[in-house]
Order: C-alpha cells, then sequence, then structure tokens
C-alpha cells in the first residue's frame, strides 16, 4: 500500500490582486496574525504525515526558502536577550524531520505547468498539491481528512467546496457521481465554466492527492483558460487512465489569494488567537459599524 509523503507547494504565481504586497515577496508569505501562509499549509502537510515538502518557486524566492532556514543571528539575539519563547518559535517552523526542496519555474506559465516542474522530486510516488492561498481551517486538517481518504482507496482525491452557482466561473468544476460520505467518483472537470455551462457547483480548492501519472498527462496539455497550462485539464486527461475521487472536506476555507477572503482570515483568526482575542474583540465592538 502507497502512502502520501511528499507535498508541492506552487508558489511561482504573480498574485497580482495583492500588488503592491507581492511586487518583492511572494503571497504566500502574506501574515495571517502573525504566521506566513505558507507556514501555515506547511503545518496542515505534516499533520497529514508528509515529510518532503517540494516549493516551486519563482522570480522572489529568498523569503520562503529563508523562512524555513536557520537564523542563526537572529537565534543568537534571541537566546542573549533571554527571550526562549521566541527561540522556540523561530527554531520549530518545521520540525527536524521535514526535509525541503525548492524548484525554480522559471516562468508562471500557470499551475499545471508548475507542479509539473515538480516531476523529478516526485519520481513515481503518489503526492499532494497544496495552494496556500486557500486557507482552510479543519479539524483534523483538510490534508490528513484527505490522505485518509487515499489510504483506504489509492487513488486521487480532490478537495472540493460547494460554491454559489453565479461564482463558478472562478473555479474548475467537478461533474461527480455521489458515491456517499461526502465523496464523489468525478466523470468529468472543467475550468471556469459559465454558471449556465458548469456541470454542478462542486468546485475544486487547492487541495490535491494525485497519482505520478498526471505528469506525462500535463506534459501533453496545451495552455487553456487564461492562457495557462491548467492542472484542471491535466486531471481532465488523468479520468481517461484511471479512478479520481473528489471529497467534500470538512472545515472553512479563506481565499487568501484575495483581499477579501484575506482579510475576513486575519480578522477570524486574531479572533481565537490566544494574546489577541480578547483585546480584539473589545476593539470591534468600539467600532461604530
Ligand atoms: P493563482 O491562480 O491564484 O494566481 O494561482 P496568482 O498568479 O498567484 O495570483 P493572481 O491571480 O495574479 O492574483 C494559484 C496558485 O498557483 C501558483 C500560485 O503561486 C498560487 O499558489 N502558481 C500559479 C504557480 O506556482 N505558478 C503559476 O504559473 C501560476
Amino acid at each position: 500500500m502507497k502512502r502520501v509523503t511528499k507535498a508541492v507547494f506552487p508558489v511561482a504565481g504573480m498574485g497580482t490582486r495583492f500588488l503592491p504586497a507581492t511586487k518583492a515577496s511572494p503571497k504566500e508569505m502574506l501574515p495571517i496574525v502573525d504566521k506566513p501562509l505558507i507556514q501555515y499549509a506547511a503545518e496542515e502537510a505534516i499533520a497529514a504525515g508528509i515529510n518532503e515538502l517540494i516549493f516551486v518557486t519563482g522570480r522572489n524566492k529568498r523569503s520562503i526558502e529563508d523562512h524555513f532556514d536557520r537564523a542563526y543571528e537572529l537565534e543568537t539575539e534571541l537566546k542573549a536577550d533571554g527571550k526562549e519563547d521566541l527561540l522556540h518559535v523561530v527554531q520549530n517552523v518545521l520540525p527536524n524531520t521535514a526535509s525541503c526542496v525548492y524548484i525554480r519555474q522559471p516562468e508562471a506559465l500557470g499551475l499545471g505547468h508548475a507542479v509539473l516542474c515538480a516531476k523529478q522530486v516526485v519520481g513515481e510516488d503518489p503526492f499532494a498539491v497544496i495552494l496556500a492561498d486557500d486557507l482552510i481551517r479543519g479539524e483534523p486538517g483538510v490534508l490528513k481528512q484527505m490522505t485518509d481518504l487515499y489510504n483506504s482507496h489509492q487513488c486521487s482525491v480532490i478537495g472540493v467546496q460547494k460554491v454559489a452557482r453565479e461564482d463558478t466561473r472562478s473555479y474548475g468544476i467537478v461533474k461527480g457521481r455521489g458515491s456517499g460520505d461526502r465523496t464523489y467518483v468525478v466523470e468529468g472537470i472543467v475550468e471556469k465554466p459559465p454558471p449556465d455551462k458548469a456541470p454542478s457547483t462542486l468546485a475544486v480548492v487547492g487541495r490535491y492527492i494525485l497519482s505520478s501519472r498526471i505528469f506525462e498527462l500535463l506534459e501533453r496539455v496545451t495552455p487553456g483558460a487564461g492562457g495557462e497550462i491548467q492542472l484542471t485539464d491535466g486531471i481532465a486527461a488523468l479520468l481517461s487512465h484511471e479512478q479520481v475521487l473528489a471529497y467534500e472536506f470538512l472545515g472553512k476555507r479563506y481565499d487568501c489569494g484575495n483581499k477579501y477572503g484575506y482579510l475576513q482570515a486575519t480578522v477570524e483568526y486574531a479572533l481565537e488567537h490566544p494574546e489577541l482575542k480578547k483585546k480584539f474583540h473589545a476593539y470591534l465592538k468600539t467600532l461604530k459599524l
């Protein structure tokens, strides 16, 4: 039986919806309260049993590599100042058992292309793909829910969520046959259909477990919606070879790729933050909205 131990984090997008914040730094480094989005994603992966983190980076890669690297000067200063709590935070961004690999996507040619860049490192193994700008609060974490499903079915699993029909144009949409337990056998998948053409309202969001066959199929994908090499088109091709399941995960998703979703996440995570929640709640009450 195969297990999922590798996760690909595509972090090479342009992040144009967050300019100028993303001019020199990837959007995945935007913090929600005090942690960058990419760290939430890495923690979700680790909680699902992943121990190899593969980042597909673009032109502004430095900050992500630095974030997951040791920070000797900072650690020395914190130690000298007796700031043990902060030292612990800085030293435990990732557990020692996890390893990181960085791959460059030379041009932002689309999510499918970014995933294809990880081909050599992933090899023959099944692997997860996590889009850090889809922040999902779930207990257990969404990727853990999906690896459990993978372990019992041994086939690709894509995370989906029901959306309003007028919003189908923003997502890959799945045509699926319900097979119980929030799970659907995928019969078709289409990128960004208009509401009247959408086969359902089950939208693909940023969590996938994929079989390595996806790579040979992605190599044949030609640019689709938006002129990009779409992961959705690779998954559509996979359907003629293997079973793919869609899983309606349990959890609340914040689309942190846009400002509105990002602000919602910031407010809700702040209201749960142990140091801030009381003060922040009291502050929100003083606002005359
Ligand atoms: P998005 O569709 O959100 O695109 O990518 P974007 O470029 O990051 O953001 P906007 O639309 O310009 O604001 C979804 C995910 O795929 C990654 C992004 O980093 C993001 O995590 N991606 C996208 C790549 O790694 N490479 C690409 O060529 C495109």
